[in-house]
C-alpha cells in the first residue's frame, strides 16, 4: 500500500519529489522490521545530520518496513516539539526530506508520541475543550509532515476512555489506512504483568483491537526478556495474535537496559518464526547507532534483522544444538501445558 497524500510541506519545499512519492515501489520483506529514528543529529551538532537514506540505498532491496520518528511531544503552550525543537527547526530539514524519500521507496514512515518524557498524554486525557486544545497541533504536524501512522508510546497514566478517543480521532481525521501502532513494555501484553500506561491493554485490544494495527512491545528495561522465546510466547498464550506482536529490542547496550546480541538473538529469531509463521517482527531503539554497523553504518541493522527473518521463514535452519533442541521440546510440552490450565481458569470463571 502507497501513501499518495501530498503533504503541503512536500508541495512546497519539494515539488519535484511530489510524482516520486505517488510511484509504487516494494518493501520487498513480508515481516515487519521497524526502526526508531530519535537522534537525529550527530554529537548534538544542529549541522550533523545522521541520514536514513543509506536505509533505502545501501542495497537493492529495502528491509525497514517502518522509520517512527521519535519523539514528539505536545507542550503546555499547545505546541507540538520533536525533540526539544519545533518540528519546522532548520535542524530537521533534513530529517523531513530523508522521510519523504523514504516514502517514494515503500517505506512507512510515521511519528512516535510521547516516551520517557511524560505530559503529552495527560493534556490530552481532559475534557473536550482541552483536548481539542492539545491536539490540533499534533493533528498540524501529521498533516503538515505527511506522516503515515503514529506510534502511541504511553510511558505515563493515561485513561482508557483517553487513548480511545485519540485513536477514533486519529482515525476519523486521517482515514482508516491511518496506522495506530502502540509500544507498550512487553508484560503489559500479559495478563496481570506490568504495565506503564495505566490502561489496560486487553481492554484496548477488545475495544479498539481493529484499529491498532500492531504493538511494539518492549522486550528490554526489564519488563521483557528478548534472549529467549518465552515471553513473546507468553504474550500469544494469553491472546494476542502474532501478526500483531512486535518484538521490540535495543539496539545498542547504551540505549538501554537489555541488550541482547546478535549472536544470542540469532537462534530466539529462529525460533520464533519457525514456531508461529505470523510472526510480527521486530522494532529497534533506535538507529543511530545500531550494530553491528554501529555509528558508521546503522542501517545494517535492518538487513540483518531481514535476513535472519527471511532466512528462517524459508525454512533455512541452522544446526541446532542437541541441548538446545531439548530445552525447545520441553519449552514447547510446557507452553501446551500451560495453555491448557489458563483454559480450563478462563471456563471456570466464565
Ligand atoms: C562526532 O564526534 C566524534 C568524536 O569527537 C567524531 O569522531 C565524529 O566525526 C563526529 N561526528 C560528526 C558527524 O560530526
Ligand atoms: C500512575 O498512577 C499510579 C497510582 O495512581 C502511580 O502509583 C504510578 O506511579 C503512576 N505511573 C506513572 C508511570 O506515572
Ligand atoms: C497497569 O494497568 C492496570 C490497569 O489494568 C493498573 O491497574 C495497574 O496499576 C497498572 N500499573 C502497573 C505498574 O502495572
Amino acid at each position: 500500500m502507497l501513501f499518495c497524500k501530498v503533504s503541503t510541506w512536500m508541495a512546497k519545499f519539494m515539488p519535484l519529489l511530489v510524482p516520486a512519492v505517488c510511484a509504487s515501489a516494494a518493501v520487498a520483506n513480508d515481516h515487519r522490521v521497524v526502526v526508531y529514528y530519535q537522534t537525529t543529529q550527530a554529537n548534538n551538532s544542529a549541522t550533523a545530520h545522521i541520514s536514513l537514506l543509506p536505509l533505502v540505498e545501501s542495497a537493492p532491496e529495502v528491509s525497514v518496513t517502518h522509520v517512527l520518528i521519535a519523539a514528539i511531544h505536545i507542550q503546555d503552550d499547545a505546541t507540538v516539539h520533536l525533540n526539544n525543537e519545533p518540528p519546522d527547526h532548520t535542524m530537521f530539514d533534513a530529517v523531513w526530506t530523508d522521510a519523504a524519500q523514504l516514502q517514494a521507496k515503500g517505506v512507512t514512515v510515521m511519528g512516535m508520541l510521547g516516551g520517557a518524557a511524560a505530559g503529552s498524554y495527560r493534556r490530552l486525557d481532559g475534557d473536550d475543550a482541552s483536548f481539542e486544545k492539545f491536539y490540533a497541533p499534533l493533528h498540524d504536524m501529521i498533516g503538515n509532515y505527511n506522516l503515515q501512522g503514529l506510534d502511541l508510546d504511553v510511558e505515563e497514566n493515561f485513561s482508557l476512555n483517553g487513548v480511545v478517543r485519540l485513536i477514533d480521532r486519529l482515525k476519523k481525521d486521517f482515514g482508516n489506512d491511518f496506522i495506530i501502532s502502540l509500544a507498550p513494555v512487553a508484560s503489559a501484553l500479559t495478563e496481570g504483568g506490568g504495565n506503564l500506561s495505566g490502561f489496560n491493554y486487553f481492554d484496548l485490544e477488545k475495544q479498539r483491537g481493529g484499529s491498532v494495527a500492531f504493538y511494539n512491545a518492549q522486550f528490554y528495561y526489564g519488563w521483557g526478556d528478548a534472549s529467549s522465546a518465552r515471553d513473546y510466547e507468553a504474550i500469544l498464550d494469553d491472546g494476542f495474535p502474532a501478526d500483531k506482536v512486535v518484538m521490540g529490542l535495543v539496539t545498542d547496550p547504551s540505549n538501554g537496559g537489555g541488550f541482547v546480541s546478535l549472536d544470542d538473538e540469532a537462534p530466539v529469531l529462529q525460533e520464533l518464526v519457525a514456531e508461529n509463521p505470523r510472526f510480527g517482527g521486530v522494532a529497534g531503539w533506535e538507529y543511530f547507532n545500531s550494530l553491528p554497523g554501529s555509528r558508521n553504518s546503522p542501517w545494517e541493522w535492518a538487513a540483518w534483522m531481514a535476513d535472519h527473518i527471511r532466512a528462517a521463514a524459508a525454512g533455512e535452519r541452522r544446526e541446532i544444538p542437541t541441548t538446545e533442541k531439548a530445552w525447545r521440546g520441553i519449552r514447547k510440552v510446557g507452553r501446551r501445558v500451560r495453555r491448557e490450565a489458563k483454559k480450563v481458569y478462563r471456563d471456570y470463571i466464565a
